[in-house]
């Protein structure tokens, strides 16, 4: 059964306050942090744990600090990814939400690790409940000498702002979350260089997902070898999956690495909604291949399977598809949702997207031939590889997945008609 390991305060949630956060053994890790390592300790737990991204590329977290420049005259800044726009995901919104000291303490001891003392806080402009809950928290840190000047006499200082979101769903790309903090349109940056080069108002930045950074408190309090072995070997530790669509019992849940997919939706979430049968999961939010039900029967909930299956982990975003519904119908919607979501910046994603939503739109009316099934086909080498972000290739995948899997229903359409 999933319960929550690194995650404690998600299993409450009505007790986000500081109180109920000490009570659980909060920010011991961050005394830990302060007074018994030193940075480079620090950045070497996490990089010894395995932890990889959760915002959706599942990049190696302690590797991206040290890409950081060893000396600058620059301030080093911390920026937290929380403007969680992926359609389906809503695990980094209960983090926020109910565990907001954990991604405080993760982000106070990755700022030390990093050598950091101003932080951001980017959250998606559509989340006032997270916010105030974050609000309050820092607050509460404040006061009892979490955050500010000279946190708990250890002589680091560490300040904590909260930004909201653009109310874009590019503004999650990280570079075109800086563009946005900044107070530019939130576009993304050409790279290199990456962020930690030349990031925030040009200094050397880092920027993590919520969920990483609050996966931190557990490495630094366990140990690396503790992480490690709660998942498998190339996926260590834990991961938040949020799921969602026809599912008996949608939520957020901890699972470790390594699940069977089966196992963990027939007993954690009850199996598909009302007893139908399943048609197909979308394993790590929209912008990942779908699987067909057959697939499903041997996937594991870890990066590595999720690539011998032909998909990606993603941001653990699941998005389960009964029986009932029409695949053309569904991925119409998220092509819809791209072609509105793109910046418009690169011509691909710009023009190709929208060609998605036009050439589906015909299918869907009636109006569609063959010929525009092997257009929609075509279109993906037209943004693949061309484009400064992932957001055009993210539109791609529900749309080549869908026809590869599930094309006699594209075909009946047509032929219908
Ligand atoms: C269009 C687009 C939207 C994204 N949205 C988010 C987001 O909402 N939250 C997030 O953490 N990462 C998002 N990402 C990934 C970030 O660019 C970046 O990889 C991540 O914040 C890095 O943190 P991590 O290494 O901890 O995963 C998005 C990427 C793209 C291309």
């Amino acid at each position: 059964m999933a319960e929550f390991i690194t995650f404690p305060s998600l299993a409450y949630t009505d007790r986000a306050g500081l109180d109920a956060y000490l009570e659980l053994g909060g920010y011991r890790s961050l005394r830990k942090a302060l007074f018994d390592m030193q940075p480079e300790q620090i950045t070497q737990v996490v990089k010894d744990s395995g932890l990889r991204g959760r915002g959706g590329a599942g990049f190696p977290t302690g590797l991206k600090w040290t890409f950081l420049p060893k000396q600058t005259e620059k301030p080093v800044y911390l920026v937290c990814n929380a403007d969680e726009g992926e359609p389906g995901t809503f695990k980094d919104r209960d983090i926020l939400r109910y565990a907001p000291h954990q991604l405080i303490e993760g982000m106070v001891i990755a700022a030390r690790a990093i050598g950091s003392k101003v932080s951001y806080v980017y959250i998606r402009g559509e989340f006032t409940e997270p916010w105030r809950a974050m609000e309050k928290a820092i607050a509460e840190a404040h006061e009892s000498g979490f955050l500010g000047k000279n946190i708990l006499g250890s002589g680091f200082d560490h300040e904590l702002y909260l930004h909201p979101g653009g109310g874009a769903y590019i503004c999650g790309e990280e570079t075109a979350l800086l563009n946005s903090l900044e107070g530019r349109r939130g576009e993304p940056r050409t790279k290199p260089p990456f962020p930690a080069v030349e990031g925030l108002y040009g200094c050397p930045t880092i920027v993590n997902n919520v969920e990483t950074l609050a996966a931190v408190v557990p490495i630094v309090e366990h140990g690396a070898q503790w992480y490690v072995d709660l998942g498998t070997e190339k996926s260590p530790g834990t991961k938040l999956f949020s799921i969602c669509g026809h599912v008996q019992k949608p939520g957020v849940y901890e699972v470790k690495m390594g699940t069977p997919f089966m196992e963990f939706f027939e007993q954690d979430c009850g199996g598909v909604l009302n007893g139908k049968a399943l048609k197909a999961v979308i394993p790590g939010g929209s912008s990942v291949p779908m699987l067909t039900a057959e697939e499903c029967k041997t996937l594991c909930l870890d990066y590595e399977s999720c690539v011998e299956h032909g998909t990606m982990l993603g941001s653990g975003a699941i998005i389960v598809l009964d029986e009932t519904v029409n695949i053309p119908h569904a991925v119409h919607n998220l092509s819809k949702f791209y072609s509105h979501e793109s910046c418009g910046q690169c011509t691909p994603c710009r023009e190709g997207t929208r060609w998605y939503e036009v050439v589906l739109e015909r299918v869907l009316a009636g109006q569609g031939s063959m010929e525009d099934l092997d257009l929609l086909q075509s279109l993906g080498n037209q943004i693949n590889f061309r484009t400064i972000c992932a957001l055009g290739p993210a539109a791609v995948a529900p749309v080549e997945s869908s026809l590869a899997k599930f094309r006699s229903e594209y075909e009946a359409l047509i032929r219908e008609a």
